[in-house]
């Protein structure tokens, strides 16, 4: 379709979408995310053949229509991650898991397509001690289907310390050329599961030793991030860590944390 010829989100209906996300998912779409907003959608009005955003909401507010909605947090969601990002942190979780006595659960809070959690893997399992187990959870569906998988581009391990790619995953080879998988014994101490850190967090999830809840807390509005915060904060166990993304803070949330490097905080 010409550029010229593409619906175009009206004041109104760009709200409606804004409000319908921030319902969902706490995720607040700043006025500058307007055009990305538009491209994302433009792929479901094509295959649904509807030719305006207005028919789009309306089609989207129908209460049958959750497989849909599912759809417009999988296309807005921002999932940019990497294997070892921030690697200071995996030094700090690595040192950290040396000193603990097993068993351990950690949890990966927002691990988009699973490079955190698996990178969190490899450093358990080069450096605990003794059991551990990894929880990683996320909003998108899409992105979770990918991090089951546990498959990625060997482009992708160019972060990854000297020999933990040979150590922890698998090359593909023939149809699978210039992939890699996670090893089967890391893949299975690794559950991934939806979980919406708006909402109150099941009962069962227990409590965990380290909680990576990174790069996720700057796309909510200051209440939301004090609240997703605080429930996190009630599953650490004392004495264990939370770690945030470099560019996030609590500044001002008065939690009962201790800071023991910027961005990583103990569990008092
Ligand atoms: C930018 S990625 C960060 C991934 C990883 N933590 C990292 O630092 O590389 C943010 C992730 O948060 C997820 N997310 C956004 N809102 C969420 C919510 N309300 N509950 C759970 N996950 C959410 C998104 O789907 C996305 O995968």
């Amino acid at each position: 379709m010409p550029a010229s010829n593409l619906p175009k989100l009206s004041d109104h209906d760009f709200r409606r979408l804004q409000q319908m996300m921030q319902e969902a998912s706490g995720i607040v779409m700043a006025e500058q995310k307007r055009t990305l907003m538009a491209g994302r959608l433009m792929c479901r009005l094509r295959s649904l053949e509807l030719t305006s955003y207005g028919d789009y909401l309306r089609l989207l507010e129908d209460p049958q229509q959750q497989e849909e909605r599912r759809k417009v947090i999988d296309l807005l969601t921002t999932n940019e991650t990497y294997f070892f990002r921030e690697p200071q942190h995996f030094q700090v979780l690595g040192d950290w898991l040396a000193q603990q006595r097993g068993p351990l659960k950690l949890w990966s809070a927002a691990s988009s397509s699973g490079e955190e959690a698996y990178s969190m893997a490899m450093t358990a399992c080069e450096r605990a001690k003794g059991d551990w187990s990894i929880f990683a959870s996320d909003l998108s569906r899409r992105v979770l289907d990918q991090a089951r998988q546990g498959v990625y581009k060997l482009e992708q391990a160019q972060k990854f310390p000297p020999g933990w790619l040979e150590r922890h995953c698998l090359r593909g080879i023939c149809d699978s050329d210039g992939l890699f998988r996670v090893a089967q014994p890391l893949r299975q101490r690794v559950s991934f599961a939806e979980v919406n850190l708006t909402r109150p967090l099941r009962q069962e999830l227990g409590q965990f030793d380290v909680i990576f809840l990174r790069n996720v807390l700057i796309y909510f509005a200051a209440d939301e991030k004090r609240a997703i915060v605080t429930r996190l904060v009630e599953r650490l166990r004392p004495g264990g860590l939370l770690f945030i993304g470099h560019a996030e803070s609590l500044h001002g949330l008065n939690l009962p944390l201790r800071t023991v490097r910027p961005s990583v905080f103990e569990r008092l």
